[in-house]
């Protein structure tokens, strides 16, 4: 199986549905680690799994440069054949795409190229689209540029606010994930 790190931020609900899925053991794909930003409590799924965490602070670091080495360490001493950003909410950098640009993939909540960023769900509100989306994307050296893997829509309802819109993305999110990372564990193409 595919040796799969979540990298998250803050809940942790599409790490849970990756957990879920690569319970099945028919899933091409297992989670090796979970790893965080900030002590988030999405971490706590995985350690309930006897999964390892780790948590790669920026203040526990001199600098961002520090700190993006850091991660690219923690990161590669689990091995991984795919790097997953779900719901991690900073800008990982050079030390961490060179190590992994390629197998290194994010979940956005919204119609890329449309709303990157990280206020997608309120953007997409405030712009008044009737339709906007998940996407699953590589990532590059931008802010939500790389090239896209997989996108659903998603239809914004009358009287949606932020927190009810993000929750029906997050739930087409979920599935969107799941199928993708396993699409890439049993593919023979590089995704670069
Ligand atoms: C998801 O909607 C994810 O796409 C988004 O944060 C949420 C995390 O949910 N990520 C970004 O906005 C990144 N710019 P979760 O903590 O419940 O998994």
């Amino acid at each position: 199986r595919a040796r799969v790190v979540v990298l998250l931020s803050g809940t942790g609900s599409l790490c849970a549905a990756l957990l879920e899925a690569a319970d099945e053991a028919g899933y091409p794909a297992a989670v090796v680690a979970v790893g965080s930003d900030r002590p988030a409590p999405g971490l706590e799924q995985a350690r309930r799994r006897g999964i390892p965490t780790f948590t790669c602070t920026l203040r526990d670091h001199p600098d961002r440069a520090a700190w993006d080495r850091a991660l690219a360490a923690e990161i590669a001493g689990h091995r991984p054949d795919l790097v997953v950003s779900a719901g991690f909410m900073r800008i990982v950098g050079p030390a961490v795409l060179d190590a992994f640009g390629g197998r290194l993939i994010n979940t956005h909540p919204a119609l890329l190229p449309a709303f990157p960023g990280a206020h997608a769900v309120r953007d997409a509100l405030a712009a008044g689209v009737e339709v906007t989306g998940s996407t699953v994307h590589l990532i590059d050296a931008g802010v939500d540029t790389g090239p896209v893997l997989a996108q659903r829509e998603v239809p914004v309802l009358p009287g949606d606010d932020e927190t009810q819109l993000h929750e029906r993305i997050k739930t087409v999110e979920r599935t969107l994930l799941v199928e993708t990372v396993a699409r890439l564990a049993t593919s023979e193409e590089d995704p670069r």
